[in-house]
């Protein structure tokens, strides 16, 4: 009776698109392959996947065992399994609810390209000042949170199964086939457009040939920590998410199985996003840029000049390019919401329209308060990182720097010393499947994923800056 009030995926395939979905979004496209140029190409590639494979395998698995062995969401699950644990819970809450205003407002900035190009204006887009100008500008911003919000709320209000799962099911092999056909469109470029002929395979190279060149163990250190700073975002552990999809799936189904399954989609979406812009960037404005330009700089900025110099094909390629980044932040954002609201849900005893309206209101109000961040109330701010941010950046930081390692940690401890492993271990085996890693599991959650946590933590919060 409960699980049905709550809702239930229909199947593992649902369930598995639906959370490689929430995975798969802007922290695969516009964070993965800049960190990878930055960071010595497949260097980091190396580094990621190791991370993906030992530190995420451990983080999901945890993740969503617990979801579906309490049956709850992210506020109310970590209490269930200890009392002293509950703060877990509201962090794990607090940190989708902190990140969905922004999401959306991001999301109205793909729409905005997207309409762009998908018009014809591809040129306008490429323009230096166009991002700047649209982003500073008073009501065009809010409305197009507005929109991307609509869409994620009317999603999230629908259901887990006739909302969540149905729409991923349409929207993820639209995403997958985007996603690999640009992909092989960027291999073959070439160009002299900056005074040398380059080639997409020349940038492919960049991007997989590992750059050794002046590594410290200091800077391998670093290398480290940006991957599992950005393995946590692209996975969507620690962040309540898949403790919610988790409580949405049946007890036969095979989890270790799944969790595979969503890696290799995440993993696989992450490594294609190099393959799609790198080659594109480098051949068309030089490596040097895909080094120095991060996230909106990269996507917003950089991106469409380069579909710019593509020529006639430019406008179709980037409306395809932006259609991608679309479907790829709506599953997630979707999921970024459906983690608050049923855990209002479940706190609260809310029906999913009342907490979809109550989470969907103050969602709103934060983001039209993300918008005007960047004109009415903009200011700069230092964050620990030194960087300089606005009020998006501040709730980026807040959320995935500072209460995200804590919550891993929490969990780590939790799972690792006060409850044992062989909580989770119980529930993955439950479906009759075997758990494959299981020394790797207890390895990571009692004593790497910790230790590697606790090193992440004091360099965000900027106690530890030798790395
Ligand atoms: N995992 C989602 C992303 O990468 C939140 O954007």
């Amino acid at each position: 009776m409960e699980e049905k009030k709550r809702g239930a995926f229909s199947g593992s395939l649902g369930f598995v698109l639906a959370a490689a979905g929430s995975a798969v979004g802007l922290g695969n496209l516009w964070r993965f392959p800049y960190l990878a140029a930055k960071n010595g190409g497949g260097l980091f590639l190396v580094i990621y996947i190791v991370l993906a494979l030992t530190f995420g395998f451990t983080m999901l698995t945890t993740e969503i065992a617990i979801g579906r062995k309490t049956k709850q969401s992210p506020l109310t699950a970590y209490g269930r399994l200890h009392s002293k644990f509950k703060f877990t819970g509201v962090l794990a809450c607090l940190i989708p609810f902190l990140i969905l205003p922004y999401y959306c407002a991001i999301g109205g900035w793909v729409l905005k390209y997207f309409i762009a190009f998908v018009t014809g204006n591809g040129a306008k887009a490429a323009n230096g000042d166009y991002f700047g100008g649209f982003i500073t500008s008073f009501s065009e911003p809010i409305i197009l949170m507005l929109v991307f919000f609509a869409i994620t709320a009317f999603i999230v209000f629908a259901g887990v199964d006739k909302g969540i799962e149905s729409f991923s099911k349409i929207c993820m092999p639209a995403l997958l086939i985007l996603v690999i056909g640009i992909s092989i469109y960027s291999l073959t470029l070439k160009s002299d457009a900056t005074g040398t002929v380059r080639t997409g395979l020349q940038g492919l190279a960049i991007y997989l040939i590992p750059n050794f060149d002046g590594l410290t163990v200091g800077g391998f250190f670093s290398v480290l920590m940006d991957a599992m700073g950005q393995l946590f975002f692209s996975l969507s552990v620690a962040m309540g998410i898949m403790i919610a999809y988790g409580s949405y799936v049946s007890d036969d189904t095979d989890l270790k199985k799944s969790v595979n399954q969503i890696e290799l989609c995440d993993t696989g979406v992450a490594f294609l996003a190099g393959v799609m812009i790198i080659p594109a960037v480098c051949t068309f404005m030089g490596p040097d840029v895909m080094k120095s330009t991060a996230g909106p700089g990269l996507m917003f900025v950089a991106l469409p000049q380069v579909f710019q110099a593509m020529g006639v094909v430019g406008n179709f390629i980037g409306a395809l390019f932006f259609a991608m980044v679309f479907f790829a932040a709506l599953t997630s954002s979707v999921s970024i919401m459906e983690a608050v609201v049923s855990s209002f849900m479940d706190q609260f005893g809310w029906s999913r329209k009342g907490a979809s309206c109550v989470e969907g209101l103050l969602a709103l109000i934060l983001g039209v308060v993300v918008c005007l961040g960047y004109n009415k109330l903009y200011f700069e701010f230092k964050l620990p990182n030194g960087s300089v941010a606005q009020i998006l950046d501040i709730m980026d930081y807040i959320s995935n720097n500072l209460f995200m390692p804590i919550v891993a940690l929490a969990e780590c401890v939790l799972v690792g010393w006060v409850l044992g492993p062989s909580t989770i271990e119980d529930e993955i085996t439950k479906s009759g499947c075997t758990f494959g890693r299981k020394t790797l599991y207890e390895l990571m959650v009692k004593f790497i994923a910790p230790i590697l946590l606790f090193i992440l933590f004091l360099r965000a919060a900027g106690v530890l800056t030798i790395i």
